[in-house]
């Protein structure tokens, strides 16, 4: 089995880490500007969100000191615009989770095939990624539409 190669490794993580980060902040805000009948279950779905964002960040964070590297004490980019109405809300957790699925595909082209344990963990959390954009995606459409927010997209232009 070829080795991976630390430094890269390393510099994902991160960036990883960060954005996970940025996460946890950025569920957080939205929770507490969710106004309306929907409150109750959006506000802790978000609080659920955050937790889970921070987990995962925390995942990361300990992989980096396992390989003997410093984690990262940056926070991701923060896209805030402002905003209150419920889809803004979730198609900018759609955009910044696209983000971070894709950290994790340039993790699992990394270590495929050279590290047994870090491959699993990629493939765990592109699993897990790409269910929950499969969910926000479902929260966007109307009830009665079937097709994902990227066909609509397509669709239109
Ligand atoms: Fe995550």
């Amino acid at each position: 089995m070829a080795e991976i190669d630390k430094q890269e490794v390393v510099a994902v993580l991160n960036r990883i880490l960060e954005s996970e980060l940025a996460g946890v902040v950025r569920y957080t805000h939205y929770s507490f500007l969710v106004f309306g009948f929907g409150r109750i279950p959006i506000q802790s779905w978000l609080r659920a969100q955050a937790d889970e964002s921070l987990v995962h960040a925390q995942q990361a964070g300990e992989w980096i000191t396992t390989l003997g590297a410093y984690p990262s004490l940056t926070i991701g980019p923060l896209l805030d615009s402002h905003t209150f109405d419920i889809g803004s809300i979730l198609r900018e957790s759609l955009q910044a989770e696209n983000v971070a699925l894709q950290l994790y595909r340039d993790l699992l082209a990394l270590v495929a095939d050279r590290s047994v344990a870090l491959e699993e963990f990629a493939r765990q959390m592109i699993h897990v990624e790409e269910l929950h954009a499969g969910e926000v995606d479902k929260m966007l459409r109307r009830p009665g539409e079937v097709s994902t927010t990227g066909e609509r997209q397509a669709a239109q232009t």
